[in-house]
């Protein structure tokens, strides 16, 4: 029996923080145990809104030597560029004749920026691209060309997900049998979310992010804005409602979490301390990390070899699905 499939994309704009480690790479990587696993660049999805050649190309390399860094093993998993592999806008194209325009204006990226630009004032469609309008049908196709059967994903990619399901749904209905797998999505708890600086949920659209593979000085510097209250050192505090402690969880072990707990509900330790330990763990765990991440970056010779390698096995998949749907279609 063949291992189930499992696929996820992330599109190139900037470097990870520890909420995405946490919450997107680590869970996304863990699945490699179980299922055969493909790992994307969605750097045509990118392309939307990235218009310097340098910096989507450089993006680019930052996600895949991350996936790299985090442990990704290009021998079991596929790892590719989205724009490498020819035949998913070809599918694509395909799934665009079976796409009612009506489902993509309910998409939720497309219908926000029309409310925005309604309530500016200005064209509805002002600033909208074909490439964001039909973003929703290149994903279809990006999950619907492997036959995947899951897509583990944030909750802000849900619609997308069901999109892509009506779509391959219709195109199965209409030649009575199931040409294209139908996915399911993971979709990622929210109560696994990692805590920002701040104390709100770790995002880059909160600007209280600790980027992944910042160097020990800036991550210390980091670490030590983190909003607390203002009890004094005596004062004895609660581990379990400070912002510090709950990254604390997420890097020391059950002995370092215990101890840490008891000297935070007997007082005397002022929260530089607190920071300074968190500081410590972080910096053990994310150095390996760091180190990794910054070789990769420096050998784009190697990057460019194993895009390549991963491209060349997506394609032979994809092409045969194409082959496939073509010959089913009436078109081959
Ligand atoms: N839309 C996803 C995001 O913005 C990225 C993505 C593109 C993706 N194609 C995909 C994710 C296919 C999962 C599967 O995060």
């Amino acid at each position: 029996m063949r291992r189930k499939i499992a696929l996820t994309g992330i599109k190139p704009t900037g470097l990870p923080h520890i909420g995405n480690y946490f919450g997107m790479y680590i869970p996304a990587l863990e699945l490699a145990k179980e299922y055969d696993t493909r790992y994307f660049i969605a750097d045509y999805h990118a392309l939307n809104t990235m218009r310097d050649p340098k910096l989507l190309r450089e993006l680019s390399y930052e996600v895949a030597a991350t996936w790299l860094a985090c442990g990704l093993d290009p021998e079991k998993s596929i790892l590719y560029k989205q724009s490498a592999v020819q035949g998913t806008f070809e599918l694509s194209t395909l799934l665009m004749a079976f796409t009612p325009k009506g489902l993509m204006n309910r998409a939720h990226a497309y219908k926000a920026k029309v409310a925005e630009n309604t309530a500016a004032g200005k064209d509805p469609d002002d600033g909208v691209n074909m490439g964001l309008f039909t973003y929703p049908v290149l994903m279809a196709a990006d999950i619907l060309q492997f036959d995947s059967d899951v897509v583990p994903v944030g909750q802000d990619q849900a619609q997308h997900l069901e999109m892509t399901i009506d779509i391959a749904q219709a195109i199965n209905r209409n030649y009575g049998k199931e040409l294209l797998k139908i996915p399911q999505p993971l979709i990622r708890k929210e109560t696994g979310v990692v805590t920002g600086l701040d104390g709100r949920k770790m995002s880059k659209s909160y600007n209280n992010t600790i980027p992944l593979f910042l160097e020990p000085k800036k991550l210390r510097k980091l670490v030590m804005k983190i909003v607390t209250n203002s009890q004094t050192i005596e004062e004895p505090k609660d581990p379990d409602s400070c912002n510090i402690f709950a990254l604390y969880k997420l890097f020391a072990n059950e002995e370092q979490i215990s101890d840490l707990r008891k000297r935070y509900l007997a007082g005397g330790m002022g929260w530089g301390h607190a920071k300074q330990e968190l500081f410590e763990v972080m910096n053990a765990t994310l150095t390996p990390l760091r180190e990794k991440y910054q070789k990769l970056i420096e050998n784009k010779d190697y990057l460019d070899e194993v895009l390549k390698k991963g491209a060349e096995k997506a394609s032979e998949i994809v092409s045969r699905k194409i082959d496939f749907l073509r010959k089913e279609i009436g078109l081959g």
